[in-house]
């Protein structure tokens, strides 16, 4: 398994937001999480990321077979953990261009790498657009292709997907699903890939364009079943998030 998360309960500001998570995803999977508002979809996904805000009160996270529970956030990311924040931060004094040269490791007297200007031209940023503070002032769709943008600067080996959908009209949907598909190995034989990653939607319509091999969903805090994505996703189209729970209750699942 490439991360295994097992037992796991998370305080945030003395409150239990995550109670007993158990989630294991393999090298070259990509499963989704689903859930209502404040299921604790986002605490997850920082908890993961090792926000210290986010307190692990019980349990472990694995990550490549290392126990990465007590590992600060950028030894994680230097591991191969990245994220698409569903709310990033406003960086002040810190240009896109400046962070895409971080992420890709380039010196900050170089020119941007061919590579990363190829990139940023097909998620339709112009020159000027890098040169502007990272998030400030941006629309809610340049933040998510902004966000997309620095994920391929990086490469991560597992990857989280915040709703990178969200705010985003249907042409940038596909456009970002694309650069997501290339983060997740989508274009390779399924024996071939080794990138996983891990997704939030809450309408699922980037399934359509980005499937995935196992659905999950959170209720109040816990897993309250898994399965096929798509069987899933029609289940709460037509019962709602608290059939689910119905589910998971007689023990035969979704
Ligand atoms: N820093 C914090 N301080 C206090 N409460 C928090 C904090 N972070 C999260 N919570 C609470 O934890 C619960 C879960 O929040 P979370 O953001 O994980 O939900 P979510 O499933 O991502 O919801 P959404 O679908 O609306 O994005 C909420 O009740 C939220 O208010
Ligand atoms: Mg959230």
């Amino acid at each position: 398994m490439l991360l295994e998360i097992k037992n796991l309960a998370v305080e945030v500001s003395g409150k239990l937001v995550l109670k007993d998570i158990n989630l294991s995803i393999d090298e070259g999977e990509t499963h989704v999480l689903l859930g209502p508002n404040g299921a604790g979809k986002s605490t997850l996904f920082l908890t993961i990321l090792g926000f210290p805000q986010y307190k692990v009160v019980k349990g472990s996270i694995i990550f490549k077979g290392q126990d990465i529970t007590d590992l600060t956030t950028d030894e994680r990311v230097k591991l191969g953990i990245g994220v698409s924040f569903q709310n990033p931060p406003t960086i002040r004094g810190v240009s896109v261009r400046d962070l895409l040269k971080l992420e890709s490791h380039q010196e900050m007297d170089e020119e941007l790498n061919p590579r990363m200007k190829e990139l940023a031209e097909k998620l339709k940023f112009s020159d000027e657009f890098l040169d502007r503070d990272v998030n400030f002032g941006f629309s809610g769709g340049e933040v998510k292709r902004s966000e997309i943008l620095q994920l391929l600067a990086q490469m991560p080996d597992f990857t989280m997907f915040d709703e990178p959908d969200s705010g985003v009209d249907i042409e940038n949907v596909e456009l970002l699903s694309a650069e997501i598909r290339t983060l997740l190995d989508k274009d390779k034989k399924h024996a071939q890939r080794k990138r996983s990653g891990l997704l939030i939607t809450h309408l699922g319509y980037i399934l359509n364009f980005v499937e995935a091999d196992k659905a999950h969903v959170l209720m109040d805090g816990e897993i309250a079943c898994s399965g096929n994505p798509k069987e899933i996703l029609e289940d709460i189209r037509k019962d709602g998030f608290k059939g689910c729970v119905q589910c998971a209750q007689c023990g035969s699942g979704c």
